[in-house]
């Protein structure tokens, strides 16, 4: 499966800087105008495209954010407070910068009429009634977040019916991956960190939750997928279809770097989600989209990497842009 073309557009990445938006830039950067709106909070500018403009700033100012939309034809929605736990602790500041500012920024893309792909999250369902969970799975979030990143998605439709916008939202099950950092970051580069530094690995709870771990890369492709898609005014999720408890995924960390570190239990974090796995029929049929990259191969390559050391193969795949349209 190759990636489809984006080419000759003025793009606006905000979250550009970050982890997902950063892998987004390098595959854009090449063919397209792209700006990038940031403001540094996980992400460096050490990875920035030449050709690439960045507007340092909060997404959540208002006047920065019509600069940054200006003259855009296509959006991707990157930059949010990534962290279910931060949105527990401050529901009302990870708001603000995850549902008010996304709506501010639907309003200028309709200003702008251009296409917006938008950052939705596997979050959204909660504890879901069934897994996988289908797209028409009832919607029950279990924190925050949750919420924010629910009316973040509904909005993204209720865009398309009521103003006839362009938008797609991309329900992101756990996405891992080059350049993901910082205290707040995902299961498996804390893992990978505490099993490097033979520190205990530890577990939230009883690790018998699972998790539907997807490839930066993938994820990556997905957001292609949606710039091009007639199938607009719609949510697809983007997993892989398979789950790992979090027992086992410290065990396979541990393996893959070779590491003594012991295994420890802590207690459950709370509005934590139990079980999520994503059903991909729909985005298959309708996006074209299916993981490519393999958990093992991904994780293997994550162990290999000092930092960000090497290029390969895994990643490569991610941001070459497409040779044949
Ligand atoms: C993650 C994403 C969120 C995304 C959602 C979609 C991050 C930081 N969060 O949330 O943005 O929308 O997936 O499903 O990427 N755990 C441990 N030990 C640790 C850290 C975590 O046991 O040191 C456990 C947690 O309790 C949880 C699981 O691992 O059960 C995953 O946690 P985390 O990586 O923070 O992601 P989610 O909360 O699933």
């Amino acid at each position: 499966m190759t990636e489809p073309a984006v080419r000759g557009r003025r793009i606006l990445v905000t979250g550009g800087l970050g982890f997902v938006g950063s892998h987004l830039v390098d595959a854009l950067a090449p063919e397209n105008e792209v700006r990038i709106l940031d403001d540094r909070s996980s992400g460096t500018l050490a990875h920035v495209p030449e050709s690439a403009t960045v507007i340092e700033g909060d997404v959540g100012d208002r006047a920065t954010l019509e600069r940054a939309t200006h003259g855009v034809d296509l959006i991707f929605h990157e930059a949010a407070v990534v962290s279910v736990e931060r949105s527990v602790e401050a529901p009302l500041e990870t708001n603000r910068t995850n549902l008010a500012a996304s709506l501010a920024l639907l309003e200028c893309a309709r200003r702008e009429d251009a296409r917006v792909v938008v950052a939705s999250s596997a979050a959204i369902y909660g504890h879901p009634a069934e897994v996988p969970v289908r797209e028409t799975t009832p919607a029950a979030p279990t924190s925050p977040y949750g919420v924010q990143k629910l009316a973040l998605d509904q909005y993204a439709r209720l865009y398309h019916d009521l103003y006839g916008l362009e938008t797609v939202a991309l329900r992101y099950f756990n996405v891992y991956g080059p350049r993901q950092q910082g205290p707040y970051s995902g299961v498996i580069s804390t893992f990978l960190e505490q099993a490097r530094a033979g520190e205990p690995i530890t577990i939230e709870g009883d690790g018998e939750q699972t998790r539907d771990f997807v490839h930066v890369a993938d994820v990556v492709r997905a957001n292609l997928l949606a710039a091009t898609t007639d199938r607009v005014g719609e949510a697809y999720n983007v997993g892989t279809g398979r789950r790992l408890t979090i027992e086992s995924l410290a065990e396979t960390v541990r393996d893959a770097t070779g590491s003594s570190s012991a295994v420890v239990h802590r207690e459950p974090r709370p509005g934590d989600v139990r079980h999520s796995v994503a059903d991909l029929s729909k985005s298959r049929r309708a996006l074209g989209f299916d993981s490519q990259v393999e958990l093992e191969e991904g994780l293997a390559d994550l162990a290999g990497r000092a930092g960000e050391a090497s290029a390969d193969g895994v990643l490569e795949r991610a941001d070459r842009p497409s040779a044949d349209g």
